[in-house]
């Protein structure tokens, strides 16, 4: 099996069986994405302790890289700081640009996976979906609502 295959499984996994699936009680935000392109949608709530993100989940539909890339993001970030979840955004959002390869990207775990991404430049913003939601969540709190995703990728 090679690099492809591994990481086409690892994307088949995550959408069929989605780490991190639901949606937080009492959270302390909240932020609903739609790709305006397709109707394609991603909810997600998150509870903070201090600096760190103490829980969070995701609810969505949609095409199997966006599923699969906020599955991967939600395990990814559980019990990260908010600084770091700002660094492996950043970080992801880099791979995703071909701006960097390599073991430069071994700190995104199973987001890995969606590397090829950049060769398909339709998808793109499949996969940046769920990433768009946690930068806006933590850029503002008190985030609360549905937007759409207007984000340029
Ligand atoms: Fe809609 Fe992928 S085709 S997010």
């Amino acid at each position: 099996m090679n690099l492809d295959e591994v990481y086409q499984e690892l994307l088949l996994d995550h959408y069929k069986s989605p780490r991190c699936k639901g949606v937080l009680l009492n959270p302390d935000g909240k932020v609903d994405l739609h790709n305006p392109l397709c109707g394609d949608q991603i909810s997600l709530t998150v509870k903070f302790s201090n600096d760190e993100i103490a829980n969070i989940a995701f609810t969505g539909h949609g095409c199997s890289i966006s599923q699969a890339a906020a599955s991967m993001m939600s395990e990814l970030l559980q019990g990260k700081s908010k600084l770091e979840a700002q660094r492996l955004s950043a970080l992801f959002r880099r791979m995703i640009r071909s701006e960097i390869d390599g073991a430069a990207l071994n700190d995104l775990g199973d987001a890995i996976a969606l590397e090829g991404v950049k060769k398909h430049s339709a998808r793109i913003k499949c996969a940046l979906l769920a990433w768009d939601c946690i930068d806006r969540l933590i850029s503002d709190p008190a985030t609360s609502g549905s937007f759409r995703n207007e984000i340029p990728s």
